[in-house]
Order: C-alpha cells, then structure tokens, then sequence
C-alpha cells in the first residue's frame, strides 16, 4: 500500500522525536504502521513516552534489547526486513541517529523501498562515535532528507548529496517536492524537537509535579544527564565528571537522571556522596519542566543540549564537539570536554552569562512535522502515478 508508512523507532529519543509526526499523520492521511526494535525497553526509557506524547502503540515490538552493535544492528534488521516483505509500506521513516535508525534505514534500502530521514545532515566528524556512522550511512541509504538546520543542508552539500552531480535535489525552504522526484531530496524542514517543546512547555508546566518531588525551585539547582559512550565507558572520563559534580553540588542541588548505562557503570565507583540526587530517567514532561527551570545545564545529550538552548537555559555539554553547532554561537552552550577543571571553569563561565533574547532562530517555527508531512504525502502521491 503507496499511503502506508512504516516508522522504525527503539530509543528514547526517537520516540519523542516520531510524537508530533504520528500525531499529523491521519490528518495527511497517510497510513502509519510503528515497528519499535525494543533497544529501549525499561518502562522509564520507552512506554512512559508512548503514554504522555499520546504516540499509538507500536504495531511490532522485536524486543531485541541490549546487545553489542554488530548483533544488536543486525538482529533489527532481519527483523525489520520480515516486517517490511509483510507490510509493503510505501515509504520508512526513521528518525535521528541510533542503531534502530541505521537498521531502518538499511533493512528498507535494500528493499527497494524508499526511505525519508528526519534529522539528517548532522554530523560530529568523530567517526568514534557510534551515531556518527549511524548517520552517515543512514543518510547515504535515504531518498528523502529532512534536515533540521541550515547547517546539516550544507552538511550535505559538502558530501555531493544536495548536488546537481548525483542529481540530488536541494528544495531547501520550499515544501514542494520537484516533479519528477529523484532522489535524493534534501529539505530544510525545521526540528521537530522544537515542534515538540512548544506543543508540550504548557502542558508540562500545569501537569509535572517533579519539582515539588524533588524539592527544587527554578533556577536554583543545576541539572546533569550523562550516557554517551564515550563518557560512561571510559572509567577516567567517568569519575572526572562525577568528581565535578561533587564539587559544583556544594553550591547548588544538582539533580542527576541517571541512564541505565551510566548506572551500570557507576555502581563501581566509591564514594559518591549524598550531595547528588541521583534519580530514575524521568518522563518527557517531566524533563522539560526540569529543564526549563534549572540554573544550568551540564549534558552529553544532542537533544537536551537543544532543548537547553530553545528554552534558554545556559548549557555545557560534556564533550569535544557537538553536532549542534547553533547552540555555540550565542555562548549558551560551551564545551567542555570530560576534565574536572574544564567544567569546573565552564559553571563558572556560565553561572556569569547574561541571557539574552535571541533574534535568531536556527530550528525552524515550530512545524517542522507539518512539512515533514506535506513532502511525504506529495511523495506518496507521485509514488501512485
Ligand atoms: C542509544 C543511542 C544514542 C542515544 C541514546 C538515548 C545508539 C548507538 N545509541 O544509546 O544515540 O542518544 O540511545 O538514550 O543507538 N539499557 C537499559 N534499559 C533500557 C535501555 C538500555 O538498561 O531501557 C542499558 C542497556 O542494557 C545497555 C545500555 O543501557 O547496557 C545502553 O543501551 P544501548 O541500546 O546501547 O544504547 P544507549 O546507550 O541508550
């Protein structure tokens, strides 16, 4: 079926990425199946989302859960492929850069059905990085190209994607898909991570109760995530971070939502005092209400680092690059690496910002699932012919 889409999603992120698209979809009317690959499984990092962003349940869960890359890619891909052969959709959307994405991406290339990226373009130039080559390829498996910035469009233009040479088409700020379509399009949509926080900033500010939980007043505590890879598995990296935040609790709470993988890894190192509140990942809302609220905001996280910056909320992001270049410009966000003493300067740095409104934004208006949609739908359409 041509006005049938298949949405390939497995890691928090994703989830509430897909949100304000499946929630357009039937107003497209396009016909979406959700195939969730099960790398995200605990309650608290999956079905929280589902129930609070109103997302359908998944019509196949392949529950393939934690498991080194190769096995874990793999496993989703013979899976999704089965699905796929089943359910003949007419186009796979995948979202981000996670090995559920790459597994979407590939499982429907190699099947000759064509594949619409959300998120495309990014890149940290660290091919260390399991998401930098999730991207990379993921974008090169793509016929249609939702960027979320101006800076991924170019992104791609570098790399002869968005080129007359391989006949790509940039449509960049125009909702109009060319006729004929060939691919690969590239497009200029917008972030559906901002549609996501200006749909859901009210809801979240009358319904979270998770600073009264936690005894929190804004701007009053700093707030922190680590899970990258690079962080948690690196012992040293790990115990400079939780080193600094040790300190920076003296002088304000510092309340800590702690990944599962960097719980794993951190039940090894002693002496961690009482001075953190360390807790369970939260939900979406609750997320947003704490992060809308916080002082600042230390992070190894793409999306919080945006979601800091939508909202204006100073940020360090814990690492030696980040793809979301924007956030750097206005001197919100700044990086500072894994070293105790760099982050200790950076809270220093940033408890003395002056938070300014900012003229531009870089993210698009807010409807970026609405042009995500039209383009789709347009594809659908020509795909029928
Ligand atoms: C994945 C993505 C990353 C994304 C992040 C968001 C890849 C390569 N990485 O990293 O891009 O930013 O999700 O959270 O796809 N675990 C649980 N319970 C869960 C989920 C995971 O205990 O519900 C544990 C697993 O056992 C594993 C660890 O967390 O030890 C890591 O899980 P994994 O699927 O490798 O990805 P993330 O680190 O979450």
């Amino acid at each position: 079926m041509k006005n049938k889409c298949l949405t390939v999603v497995g890691a928090r992120p994703q989830f509430i990425k897909a949100a304000p698209v499946s929630r357009l979809m039937k107003k497209f009317g396009i016909k979406e199946i959700i195939v969730h690959t099960g790398q995200h499984y605990d309650y608290n990092m999956s079905r929280v989302f589902f129930e609070e962003l109103g997302i359908k349940e998944p019509d196949y869960n392949l529950c393939i859960g934690s498991l080194p890359h190769g096995a874990q890619t793999g496993r989703m891909m013979e899976r999704i492929e089965g699905v796929l052969l089943k359910e003949k959709p007419g186009i796979v959307l995948v979202y981000g850069d996670t090995n559920s994405t790459l597994a979407g991406a590939l499982s429907a290339a190699k099947l000759h059905i064509p594949v619409a990226h959300i998120e495309a373009g990014l890149r940290s130039f660290n091919k260390k990085m399991p998401e930098e080559i999730n991207r990379v390829l993921t974008d090169y498996a793509s016929d249609i190209l939702f960027c979320p910035t101006e800076t991924a469009v170019k992104n791609l233009q570098k790399e002869g994607i968005a080129n007359s040479m391989n006949k790509g088409k940039l449509i960049s700020n125009s909702f109009e898909l060319p006729h004929p379509f060939t691919s690969p399009c590239v497009v200029n949509a917008g972030d559906v991570m901002y549609d996501s926080v200006l749909y859901n900033l009210d809801i979240a500010s009358k319904t979270s109760k998770i600073l009264r939980a936690y005894n929190l007043s804004p701007r009053n505590y700093y707030l922190a995530t680590i899970h990258r890879a690079e962080n948690t598995d690196n012992s040293e990296n790990l115990k400079n971070i939780f080193c600094s935040f040790q300190k920076i609790a003296k002088k304000y709470p510092l309340i800590v939502p702690l990944h599962p993988r960097t719980k794993k890894l951190l039940s090894d190192m002693k002496g961690l005092d009482k001075t953190l509140k360390i807790i369970p990942p939260v939900s979406y809302l609750d997320m947003l209400m704490l992060t809308n609220s916080a002082r600042i905001i230390l992070t190894d996280s793409g999306g919080l680092q945006k979601e800091a910056f939508f909202l204006n909320v100073p940020c360090i992001t814990l690492r030696n690059e980040t793809e979301w270049v924007e956030t750097l410009r206005s001197g919100m966000n700044i990086l500072a690496e894994n070293k105790e003493y760099k982050i200790l300067k950076a809270v220093e740095n940033q408890e003395k910002l002056k938070v300014k409104k900012r003229s531009k934004n870089y993210f698009g208006d807010g409807n970026a699932a609405e042009k995500i949609l039209k383009i789709i739908k347009e594809f659908v359409k020509q795909e029928l012919k």
